[in-house]
Order: structure tokens, then C-alpha cells, then sequence
């Protein structure tokens, strides 16, 4: 059961959320690996929610550079200042950034022109630095809310509770 993909688009978003939350938490048992996290997140997000991109930048230099780490979908780009794009910014701002139209966005970065919407949510460790974001693209205009920002931040609160 834990090593299946799970195809969560049908169910009400807090339902799924519910749902892919327990998978990751038991596929990750007994697993102290951020970059492993990161990667199993990635791709269970993406394919239950059959989303344009999913992925993490981690931070590579505190308060400055973001690099790329464990992702699914096209190439993404391999570097984002802190304070750039939509990455950069919740880097910097520390919080949840939701954009609904990425025209919209002074300073988007682009990395794949069918991008219309996206999410990055922070992720802190255990001693509450920043140690990454998780970035999330979608083909859709809109396609996240609150209630993703609420199931993505409590997903994400594995590395606080789990890595060193
Ligand atoms: N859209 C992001 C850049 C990263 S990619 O989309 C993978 C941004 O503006 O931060």
C-alpha cells in the first residue's frame, strides 16, 4: 500500500490533503533523510494532484541562494536569488506565497511557459531555519487556495519534527 501513487483529483481538497499527508508520513517511516523527504514528497504531490510542477529549492546560501533539489516535471531552473520570482520571495518573506495568475507577478520566473498559477510554501528544520521551499506549478489560473497552503504547510512540517 505505502509504495503506490495515489490519484487524489476526484476527492474534496482537505479530504485529499488528509489523505496524501498519512501516505507520505508512512512511505517515510523510520526515513531521517531531508533530500529523500523531499524527493517522495514530490513525487506523490505531483502525481495525486497531476500538477505542471512540483518540486524543492533548497537553500544553499542562508539569505541569499536558492539551488534546485528533488523535483518532477520539465527542467527547472538551477538557481533563484532569495528575493526573486515567486521562490525568492517566500524565501525571503518566510511565509506561504499563493499567485493566482503569473502574469500578475512582477518578477515571475519562467522556467515553464505553460505555468498559469503556483504555490511555494517555506520549510524550516527542527531549529527553525529556512532550509528550503516547496514549489508547486499548475496549468490552470487559480488553482490553489488556502486550503492547499493549509495541507502543504502541515506536509511540510515533517521536516521540522523529523530532520536534523
Ligand atoms: N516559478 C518560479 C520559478 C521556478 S519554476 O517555476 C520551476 C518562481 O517564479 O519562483
Amino acid at each position: 500500500m505505502a509504495e503506490e501513487t495515489l490519484d487524489l483529483r476526484a476527492l474534496p481538497k482537505a479530504e485529499a490533503y488528509r489523505q496524501l499527508e498519512g501516505h507520505v508520513r508512512a512511505v517515510l517511516h523510520g526515513v531521517h533523510d531531508p533530500i529523500a523527504a523531499m524527493a517522495t514528497m514530490s513525487a506523490l504531490i505531483h502525481h495525486a494532484f497531476g500538477h505542471l510542477w512540483t518540486g524543492f529549492y533548497r537553500v544553499v546560501e542562508p539569505g541569499a541562494l536558492l539551488r534546485v533539489g528533488p523535483y518532477q516535471g520539465t527542467v527547472g531552473c538551477l538557481e533563484i536569488a532569495f528575493g526573486r520570482g515567486v521562490c525568492g520571495t517566500a524565501a525571503a518573506e518566510q511565509r506561504s506565497v499563493i499567485v493566482a495568475d503569473v502574469s500578475d507577478f512582477p518578477g515571475h520566473i519562467t522556467c515553464d511557459a505553460r505555468s498559469r498559477s503556483e504555490i511555494v510554501v517555506p520549510i524550516m528544520n527542527g531549529r527553525g531555519a529556512l532550509i528550503a521551499v516547496l514549489d508547486i506549478d499548475a496549468a490552470e489560473p487559480g488553482a490553489f487556495d488556502d486550503e492547499d497552503q493549509r495541507g502543504l504547510e502541515r506536509m511540510v512540517a515533517w521536516f521540522a519534527e523529523d530532520s536534523a
